[in-house]
């Protein structure tokens, strides 16, 4: 019977595609009694580096950035949305696929309901917009049949309109938003933006939602009662209810009444020199993104209003974010546990109680104080009430997680507030003139457990005490067997386990060979050996370093690896595990799409052109992964080999430094010269000839490292005159002439619109390359100098010493920042 139904449509589809595919660009309408099937021979099919795929329906214009609707999936390709998205095109091919500049989805049908390949969109001849799965199950429809729709139409603004014969509009997708706007669309009264559960799972019913109300704009966490983490009202504008609405504007976002010529604004936004949306993301951020010759963040509209703790699930649940820090609470008084990390590598996820809270007669509940914590929502649930009275009521109140009170200053009446939920906490950061606030959270305390009533020793626990005593003898026996086993296999391997939270997966040898389908990809090759693509059972894509000139078995092995894995930062790549096993040494890393700095900044293809944006952010990246090395670990790493191959980007462009600690694992007496010549020509500070070695060389490449970015060139080019061959002569030349602004890359026309702040940039790398390594600026420095919070220094030496040559002599340490040989990751 199915069968029946669908065979016409193949028959009609043949024939209006061909129709449809003769025209790469500018279908933006549909007629009824029209299907489109979303398989693999679709036309208007284009795929792009980051997996996703789209099966065009209906495009609007040519040129530039676009408004398309059709399927859409991304990465995970057994389930597609039916959406809008912005894609790039041209008049020649339509729709193109740029190495970045993903398709941008706007809106979507059924978030809830994916469907797979194979699934259909039909425009009914009643009139109706049906979406079906591939096995014809009902996953979304307009419900429009009978209301003599006349065809579909994609409009220049990003809306998908069924319209009836009068061009009247029967059903608009502006009036079911889904997680963003676009310029133009208007968010009624009492619509709301529901953000999607994460980044990769596009689900509605996230935590959080954003609602137009008749005076203003609320954020809010979608509990019960709902927390409001966000509001921005206005009293200003007198309309009658239900008929005001917030508009998308070019410049800004502002509340406007459709029965009077009054609006406010609510928001400023960068005015759009392109396409442009925003999106409330799954973290409760308001983003802006635009098009910039690929899609950048160009406002986080609710930060500025809040900060950034005091968003709901910044840290998760209980969890205490401070300056981007998370952390779980713990009592002040004594030693007692209450909350531990869910994942100690991921503290953003949150805490969870020790023991959880209970509510029966006996109830030993008790109060953390919280020193200087507040909270993202407040709420009067008693006014006008002491401390005590507020903590009692908590007490009381079996649903109550935790007793806020705020009061006036030096005032001890005030306000409380009881939430049954508890989301993350935020240190207080905020101005504190204006309230005092006082935290207590809901603990459940411990049982004591030596006092367990003998009386509880009935039988049955007894019996299954016995029992497990004796699965367990059993449960030992066969691991002790196994492991005598094991230990034979590999008589020189030390004892690991195959995993403990927090610390690197070990994997074995083959699972490798099976990830890397036998070490065949190749992504490159590095100075401790090669790095090859895989892909790991579940999905997540790794690149595994084979290390060479790692000789027996070293006891150090393990150890360096756990604190390389230890260290986490969005700016340095992330070891994930390794394989220790017979003379195999490898690690494995997060896998880095966008590959290795050098493919982007020396004059790669046309689109791969950075422009100042991006570069900027590139530049601020490595510096924050830097800092985080010199100053914020542990122990203080110097990296010892900053140049671009070391740089690797994400498939957001996101820069992350990779390679860091590794050298302390090459075995000294196999390569010598390696551990000596640590580092690259070209990179390496004038002090490695007197072997003076602090994290200052590190500042040192980094100086090179911009330089070849804002330049776009390498430090040195053998086809160069013999001027110019040497970047650092020429950057000298040009420094003395006063013309630096010759040097900026000619090959991207944006990034000549920033002279000044290249400029600017150019003398931050001056400051790095001072020969006198005390002048150089710590990274932190660079950092807030990149932030524009510090100013470059003003007398810089620009008679840079010629480049290091790499004939070291004893290495020692410099007397002015003293080094733990054990936490110097290079020569030792
Ligand atoms: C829709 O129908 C009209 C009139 O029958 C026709 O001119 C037009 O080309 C059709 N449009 C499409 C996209 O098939
Ligand atoms: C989709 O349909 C085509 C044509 O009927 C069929 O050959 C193909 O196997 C189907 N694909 C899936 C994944 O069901
Ligand atoms: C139908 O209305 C839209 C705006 O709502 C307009 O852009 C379009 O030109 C109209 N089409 C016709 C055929 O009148
Ligand atoms: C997406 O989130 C929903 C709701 O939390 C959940 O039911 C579903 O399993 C998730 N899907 C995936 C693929 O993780
Ligand atoms: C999607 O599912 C979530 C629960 O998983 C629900 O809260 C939400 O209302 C649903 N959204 C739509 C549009 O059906
Ligand atoms: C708003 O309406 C009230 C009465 O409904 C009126 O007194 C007041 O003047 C109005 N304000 C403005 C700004 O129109
Ligand atoms: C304002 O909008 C509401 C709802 O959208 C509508 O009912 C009302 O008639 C409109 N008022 C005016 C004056 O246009
Ligand atoms: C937004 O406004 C700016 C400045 O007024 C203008 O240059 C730009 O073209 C506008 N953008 C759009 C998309 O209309
Ligand atoms: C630990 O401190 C909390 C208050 O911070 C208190 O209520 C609790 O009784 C203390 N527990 C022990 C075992 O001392
Ligand atoms: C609150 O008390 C402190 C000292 O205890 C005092 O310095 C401060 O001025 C007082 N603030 C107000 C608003 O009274
Ligand atoms: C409550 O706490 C007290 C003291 O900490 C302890 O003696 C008692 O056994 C606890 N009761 C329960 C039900 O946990």
């Amino acid at each position: 019977m199915a069968l029946c139904k669908i065979l016409p449509f193949f028959f009609i589809l043949c024939c209006s595609f061909t129709l449809i595919s003769s025209q790469p660009f500018d279908y933006p309408t549909a007629n009824l009694s029209t299907t489109w099937i979303n398989s693999f021979s679709a036309p208007h099919s284009v795929d792009f580096t980051d997996g996703s795929i789209i099966r065009a329906i209906l495009l609007r214009g040519t040129f530039g950035p676009r408004y398309a609707c059709g399927f859409y999936c991304n990465g995970n390709c057994q389930s597609y949305l039916f959406a809008i998205f912005i894609v790039q095109t041209n008049s020649v091919s339509g729709i193109t696929s740029p190495a970045i500049g993903f398709p941008q989805v706007v809106w979507s049908a059924n978030r809830n309901n994916s469907v797979r390949i194979n699934s259909t969109l039909q425009l009914t001849a009643e009139g109706d917009l049906v979406l079906r799965d591939a096995d014809g199950t009902l996953a979304w429809s307009t419900n429009t049949a009978g209301k003599s729709v006349a065809g579909l139409s994609l409009t220049d603004e990003g809306n998908l309109v069924l319209f009836d014969s009068k061009n009247g509009t029967v059903w608009q997708s502006f009036e079911h938003p889904t997680d963003a706007l676009v310029p133009g669309q208007k968010l009624v009264s009492g619509m709301k933006l529901t953000a999607s559960v994460s980044t990769t799972n596009w689900t509605a019913g996230g935590l959080i939602s954003l609602s137009a109300t008749d005076d203003g704009l609320v954020g809010f966490v979608e509990s019960n009662p709902p927390q409001t983490y966000f509001s921005r009202t206005i009293g200003g504008l007198n309309a009658s209810r239900g008929s005001n609405y917030v508009v998308y504007l070019n410049g800004s976002l502002s509340l406007f009444s459709n029965s009077s010529s009054n609006s406010e604004t609510l928001f400023s936004i960068s005015r759009a020199s392109s396409a442009q949306y925003m999106k409330l993301e799954s973290d409760g951020h308001l983003k802006v993104y635009e098009w910039q010759s690929g899609w950048n963040e160009v406002d986080d509209l609710l930060t500025g209003f809040n900060g950034e703790c005091y968003y709901p699930m910044v840290c998760g649940r209980y969890g205490i974010c401070s300056r981007g820090q998370c952390s779980c609470p713990k009592s002040s008084s004594n030693s007692t546990t209450y909350f531990r990390q869910i994942d100690d590598r991921q503290g953003n996820l949150g805490c969870s109680e020790v023991t959880k809270l209970t509510c029966n007669p006996l109830n030993n509940h008790t109060f953390l104080d919280l020193q200087d914590v507040d909270y993202f929502a407040f709420k009067a649930d008693i006014s006008d009430t002491d401390l005590n009275t507020c903590k009692r009521a908590c007490l009381e109140k079996c649903s109550c997680k935790a007793a806020f009170f705020r009061s006036g200053l030096n005032s001890s009446t005030g306000d409380c507030y009881l939430p049954s939920e508890i989301f993350s906490l935020a240190n207080n950061e905020k101005d504190r003139t204006r309230y005092d606030s006082q935290t207590f959270i809901k603990v459940q305390e411990p049982e004591p457990a030596a006092h367990i009533p003998t009386t509880f020793l009935s039988g049955a626990i007894l019996g299954s005490i016995i029992g497990s005593s004796i699965l367990g003898i059993i449960i030992g026996i066969i691991v002790f067997i196994f492991w005598k086993k094991k230990r034979k296999a590999n008589e020189d391997e030390e004892d690991y386990p195959d995993h403990v939270p927090g610390m690197s997966t070990r994997f074995s040898y083959d699972d490798l060979k099976a990830a890397t389908e036998n070490f065949t990809k190749k992504l490159g090759e590095g100075g401790f050996g090669s790095v090859f693509e895989g892909c790991l059972e579940d999905g997540t894509k790794i690149a595994v370093k084979c290390l060479e000139g790692i000789g027996q078995v070293k006891k150090s092995f393990l150890a360096e690896v756990e604190t390389i894995g230890s260290i986490h930062h969005v700016n340095l790549v992330q070891l994930i595990g390794f394989c220790a096993e017979k003379s195999h040494r490898l690690l494995v890393y997060e896998f880095m799409s966008n590959g290795s700095l050098e493919k982007w900044i020396y004059h790669g293809k046309q689109e791969q052109i950075l422009d100042w944006n991006c570069r900027k952010k590139i530049i601020q990246d490595v510096a924050k992964g830097l800092a985080y090395l010199h100053e914020e670990c542990r122990q203080k790493i110097l990296h010892l080999d900053i140049k671009p191959p070391n740089i690797l980007l994400d498939e957001k462009l996101n820069a992350k430094l990779s390679d860091f600690g590794l050298a302390k694992l090459i075995d000294r007496n196999q390569s010598q010269v390696m551990t000596m010549m640590r580092g690259t020509p070209g990179y390496l500070a004038p002090e490695w000839l007197s072997g003076v070695i602090t994290e200052k060389v590190d500042v040192y490449s980094f100086g090179i490292v911009i330089l070849e970015i804002l330049i776009g060139r390498r430090h040195f080019e053998a086809s160069y005159t013999e001027e110019e061959r040497i970047m650092l002569n020429l950057f000298r030349k040009k420094a003395e002439e006063g013309q630096l602004v010759d040097l900026i890359d000619k090959h991207s026309e944006d990034i000549q619109f920033y002279k000044e702040e290249v400029i600017k940039t150019m003398q931050i790398a001056a400051w790095c390359l001072q020969s006198d390594y005390t002048k150089r600026p710590s990274m932190s420095m660079v950092v807030k100098a990149m932030e524009g919070v510090l100013d470059v220094e003003k007398d810089l030496d620009y008679s840079f010493k010629p480049q290091a040559i790499p004939a070291i002599p004893n290495i020692s340490f410099a007397d002015s920042t003293p080094l733990l040989p054990s936490v110097l990751s290079g020569p030792r």
